[in-house]
């Protein structure tokens, strides 16, 4: 090969070389680009192998044009390089950059349910009394949900709870809280102050005031010297903390197998005011619980000496409660999981 043969080749690798490196769009096209003309078996390394073949007296003038024109095209992809690295790094940046100035991404937060928002709060107030909280079995034995709170087999105040029986002999859904008090006077000793928050079931038609599935929360406290007008002030000062300082109160007489003397426990009307209306049929109280003075039969039961203590033992419906507190007027609304309701809370 003579002399002019090589510089017309490198002329053309040259042209070429440098046409495409202007045209490499980002950094891999580029470093195929390099390899094809530089790399080993690039086209370019391949025509500066090619000295060889060049007369002797002309090689020295080869390796200078074959020089120039492989530091020409080195220079121009080290140029390109930066240039396309320059472009991609300010497109990443572009791509990955955050706008301190966007508002958060609201964030939905759950709220407990109303009947467990009460439940907390009933606990909240006798907690200030000293009263601690148990929790006790939904599904009972027909002797701890009735014959231990002194109610036989057979006996007529059976009616007044409607029963929803398991197939498993003597077990029953509960249809009260007061249960627990015989759980929790046999596994604590006196002086008691129990509170016993919890789901009960009832054999009811269901309508606005009645579920056959509804919430109570029993109270028990059990100590030396208790007696009924320590159950009087503690519930006055319930009373005054769920519904208002000034509430009027009364007690009257009541009856439940479990308590003697037995009580209705009333607070003047939260919708009049005690003027009466349809809420509380013109009457102008309100019912918020039963309670009394535990039964010694069922002090026995439990395993306390009803010669050295008393007690008393109240039960409240915790839906009852809720409607009263929030204006609610139908108890459905709190198991239908409806969250329009639930959102209110
Ligand atoms: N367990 C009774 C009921 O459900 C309420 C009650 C509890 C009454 C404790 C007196 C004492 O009707």
């Amino acid at each position: 090969m003579d002399l002019d043969t090589f510089g017309d080749q490198l002329d053309r690798l040259r042209g070429a070389a440098l046409a495409d490196v202007a045209a490499a769009g980002d950094l891999e096209a580029l470093d195929e680009r390099a390899s094809h003309y530089l790399g080993r078996k690039g086209t370019l390394t391949a025509l500066l192998r090619s000295i060889g073949a060049i007369p002797p007296e002309a090689r020295p003038r080869a390796g200078q044009l074959a020089n120039a024109v492989r530091e020409a095209v080195e220079a121009a992809m080290a140029a390109r390089r930066e240039a396309l690295a320059a472009v991609q790094l300010e497109r990443r940046l572009a791509a990955e950059a955050t706008d301190p100035t966007l508002p958060g991404r609201p964030r939905r937060r759950g709220s407990l349910h109303p009947l467990l928002e009460t439940s907390r709060r009933i606990a909240e107030i006798f907690g200030q009394f000293g009263f601690v909280v148990y929790e006790g079995p939904q599904v009972e034995t027909d002797e701890l949900n009735f014959q231990l709170l002194n109610i036989p087999e057979e006996h007529p105040s059976r009616d007044l709870w409607d029963t929803l029986y398991t197939d498993l002999p003597g077990h029953l859904l509960r249809t009260h809280t007061s249960p627990g008090q015989i759980h929790v006077m046999r596994a604590t000793r006196p002086p008691i102050r129990a509170l016993l928050p919890g789901r009960c079931f009832r054999y009811e038609a269901v309508d606005a005031s009645h579920g056959f599935e509804f919430f109570q929360v029993e109270g028990l406290m059990i100590d030396e010297g208790t007696t009924l007008s320590d159950l009087r002030g503690l519930l006055d000062e319930f009373a005054h903390a769920m519904f208002g300082a000034d509430r009027g109160t009364r007690f009257r007489p009541g009856y439940y197998p479990f308590t003697e003397p037995s009580v209705a426990f009333d607070v003047r009307c939260v919708v009049c005011d005690g003027t009466g209306c349809p809420a509380c049929g013109r009457s102008g109280w309100m019912t918020i619980l039963g309670a009394g003075m535990v039964h010694p039969v069922v002090l026995r039961n439990g395993g306390i000496d009803p010669e050295r203590y008393q007690g008393f033992a109240f039960g409240m419906g915790t839906d009852r409660i809720t409607m009263l507190r929030y204006g609610i007027n139908d108890l459905r609304l709190f198991l239908e999981s409806d969250v329009r309701f639930l959102e209110q809370f």
